[in-house]
């Protein structure tokens, strides 16, 4: 069986960029993109004043917290692009959780970070040609309210003496560690972590669908392109590729 190592990842190919303020990471990365950035790159920002989240909302991005965008470049053969939302959901579970050390964290589908029912980090993933650009939020200092769920911040949880600038090395150490695994071994091994690390099977979920419906049911597993498989009370199973998802 192979088995995904986040325990000693190699910081081989990765650089950094600073900058500290600009509108959003990820639109900074698209750009980045179009002049040819290589895989490896990351861009980090002090503060946003566009940040985005899913769904087309905002996100708040105060200084003090983690904004940063990186890309892939697909290559043929690679696995489904969709299952990168899982790689980089373990990446970066596996750095906060380091940080944390309470091992209490859990991934909340596709790619949310959630300590109980509290959001710590958030992850935007967006396609330009063959690049996925992927951006994360990690709320390091600050826990910015959202509408429609509670916040929390590695310094409510008690993480001493972690900057911005340290937990993103953590977390592009271990998706270079991981990337290069997904592309080397395919994505059984990263679903496999995935499932160790979120909510269990069994966990009962509500889904707000992009097209304004709600869905609710018991969390089964994920398909091979890293759907959601949801069982409803019909005991049907549904695959739910966007949406919201909320822990019941
Ligand atoms: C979400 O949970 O809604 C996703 C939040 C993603 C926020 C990050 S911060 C860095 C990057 N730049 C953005 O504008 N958004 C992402």
């Amino acid at each position: 069986m192979i088995r995904v190592s986040v325990a000693d990842p190699s910081s081989a190919g990765v650089t950094i960029r600073f900058v500290p303020e600009t509108g959003s990471t990820n639109d900074d990365m698209k750009q980045l993109v179009a002049e040819g950035a290589a895989e490896g790159l990351w861009l980090r920002a002090g503060r946003q004043t566009a940040g985005r989240g899913r769904m087309g909302r905002a996100w708040e991005s105060e200084s003090g917290n983690l904004h940063a965008s990186t890309l892939v470049r697909l290559r043929p053969g690679d696995p489904s692009a969709p299952t990168l939302a899982c790689v980089a959901a373990v990446a970066v579970h596996a750095a906060l959780d380091a940080f944390v050390g309470s091992g209490g964290l859990r991934i909340k589908w596709p790619n949310d970070i959630m300590a109980g029912h509290a959001k710590l980090s958030g992850m935007l993933m967006e396609r330009v040609g063959d690049a996925i650009i992927i951006g994360i939020g990690v709320n390091i200092l600050n826990a910015p309210p959202l509408p429609d769920r509670m916040t929390i911040s590695l310094r409510d949880l008690g993480a001493a003496g972690c900057d911005a600038a340290a937990v993103l090395e953590a977390i592009a150490r271990h998706f270079t560690a991981l990337l290069d695994q997904w592309r080397t071994y395919g994505t059984e091994p990263i679903f496999r972590a995935w499932r160790e690390r979120a909510h269990p099977a069994g966990t009962v979920l509500g889904v707000q669908l992009p097209d304004g419906n709600r869905s609710e049911g018991r969390f089964e597993t994920l398909d091979r392109d890293g759907a959601l498989i949801l069982r409803l009370a019909d005991g049907t199973s549904h695959a739910i590729h966007a949406g919201d998802v909320f822990l019941l």
